[in-house]
């Protein structure tokens, strides 16, 4: 089983890096603050670095280097050079990617082989964004005779971004990207339990040959950091990527002097396995829609629905894949489950389970709360829920995943929608018509079929319902960081 596998990595790894002294970045300078935030490695418990614990007083000055740079050269920029330096920067982030992967891995803790991919997406995203730059345009319109219209798109100023702990490069590069493309100037605030690898990326891109202050860097903590940057009156437009809860404050704190607001939130994404699903494929799809990245995956497949006359066969089928698992420390090459973000997750993920055991559900599998640092969870397997269970209702973010069957067809829409959220969703079947009814059915912003958490930067995301405002990735989020500016001349 994986506590077996657990107590016998004892792994040690050779550190990247010992205890680095990190500060915020704001107008192409590093500044410090009162206080500081330790960064442990969730892998081993090893204090890898402090971050500084920016205020109030951090995203004031990193809100007006932002319009310093709108006033300067950033802001006089044509789109050409803006698109070039974007993607100067992406060659950057792909020539450094080891190192990056490298310190999300340790950051994280999740495995390296992740954290590989998670700098190449994030490299995508500026090569995606950069190569759009000069290809929105506003539009010429056909209006009375005698008046000549046309629209232009222009920037917002300073957007703010607050980004979460379980994809920093890559949610760094998904809000980021469009934004500056677009040509505005950026305040991150990162999460502060994974803020080293948006350190790196602001050097980096100053290095491509971004102007100073476009890119600020304020690091610290939700309440404190991200709070003052979601109510500063200077900022144009938020975009946060978070959890439900947190988008409300958000929301609330934005409404001061009604900044915009882009909003990526939670999920409870059901995966739905029809018996006519090639069951190989639809059993590995769950287990991976679920058990990847220790489940801290905003679109991760946490609800499993499965047509009766096969439930035995999935359930027993990923139980199988999750007891194989191996977890372990995230430099281990072996591993492919590492720890959640912090002992904190861990606690709340075994609450979660704890609870749902205590309301009359069965553990398949898993459940436990593993290793020295109590940051791992085995991947578990529920059964025997009903509907107003917590584990059903909930946002869990860790490696657990309830199976609940599906008695009638009829039943899949209103199963598939009994949820506050409406992210994404998976459908399993080699039936092209029930493909297609329930991918209209079902009330999310992504709907995959034979597949789950396939993304891309040209793909749209984002949330119906409680899920969220607006959409990332694809085109239209660059409508995010633009102001529609009509001009009506009587020619
Ligand atoms: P969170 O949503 O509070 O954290 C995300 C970001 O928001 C972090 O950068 C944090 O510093 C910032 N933040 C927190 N409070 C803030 C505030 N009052 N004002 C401005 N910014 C604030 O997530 P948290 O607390 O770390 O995790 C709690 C739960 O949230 C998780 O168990 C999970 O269920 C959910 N979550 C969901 C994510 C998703 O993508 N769906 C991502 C992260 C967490
Ligand atoms: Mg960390």
């Amino acid at each position: 089983g994986p506590t077996d596998a657990l107590a016998q990595a004892a792994f040690r790894p050779k550190r990247s890096i010992q205890v680095d002294v990190h500060q915020n970045y704001i107008g192409g300078r590093w500044t410090p603050s009162g206080g500081v935030i330790a960064v442990l490695n969730p892998s081993d418990g090893a204090k890898m670095a402090e971050i500084a614990r920016g205020g109030a007083n951090e995203i004031d000055a990193a809100v007006t280097s932002g319009h310093a740079a709108m006033k300067g050269e950033w802001g006089r920029m044509d789109a050409v050079t803006r698109g070039r330096l974007l993607l100067k920067f992406a060659e950057l982030i792909r020539r450094d990617s080891e190192k990056l992967a490298r310190l999300e891995s340790e950051d994280v803790g999740k495995p390296l082989t992740l954290a590989r991919n998670d700098a190449a997406v994030c490299a995508r995203y500026f090569e995606y964004y950069g190569a759009a730059a000069d290809k929105v345009h506003g539009e010429t319109i056909p209006f009375q005779t005698g008046f000549s219209v046309m629209t232009f798109y222009e920037p917002h100023g300073v957007t703010a971004h607050i980004v979460p702990w379980n994809y920093p490069l890559q949610m760094t590069g998904r809000s980021v990207a469009p934004s500056l493309a677009m040509g505005n100037a950026i305040v991150l605030k990162p999460a502060e339990d994974t803020s080293l690898t948006a350190i790196r990326l602001a050097e980096l891109i100053v290095e491509a040959g971004v102007p100073a202050g476009v890119f600020n860097v304020v690091t610290g903590l939700g309440p404190e950091a991200g709070h003052a940057l979601a109510e500063h009156h200077d900022v144009d437009k938020i975009a946060f990527t978070g959890s439900t809860p947190t988008g409300r404050k958000i929301l609330q704190a934005a409404g001061g002097n009604l900044k915009k607001v882009a909003l990526e939130l939670g999920g409870k994404s059901p995966c739905i396995v029809l018996a006519d699903a090639d069951l190989d494929i639809a059993i590995a799809g769950a287990a991976n829609a679920v058990f990847f990245n220790s489940g801290q995956v905003c679109v991760a497949g946490t609800r499993l629905y499965i047509e009766k006359e096969i439930f035995e066969k999935v359930v027993a089928g990923v139980a199988e894949i999750a007891n194989g698992m191996k977890l372990g420390h995230g430099l281990d090459p072996s591993t492919q489950i590492g720890p959640v973000v912090n002992k904190r997750q861990a606690d709340k993920i075994k609450d979660y389970i704890d609870g749902g055991r205590k309301d009359g559900a069965e553990i398949v599998c898993g459940g436990q709360q593993m290793g020295a640092t109590g940051t791992f969870i085995s991947p578990t397997v529920i059964t025997r829920t009903s509907h107003q269970m917590k584990v059903v209702q909930e946002e869990i973010f860790g490696p657990v995943v309830v199976a609940m069957p599906i008695d009638s067809l009829d039943d899949v829409p209103r199963l598939a929608n009994d949820s506050r959220y409406g992210l994404a969703a998976s459908v399993w079947t080699q039936d092209l018509s029930k493909a297609t009814r329930f991918a209209s059915a079902i009330k999310a912003g992504t709907v995959w079929v034979n597949c789950h958490l396939m993304y891309d930067a040209a793909l749209p995301i984002g949330g119906f319902k409680e899920s969220g405002w607006s959409r990332d990735s694809g085109m239209q989020a660059v409508e995010n960081y633009l102001e529609t500016k009509t001009v009506c001349m009587v020619v």
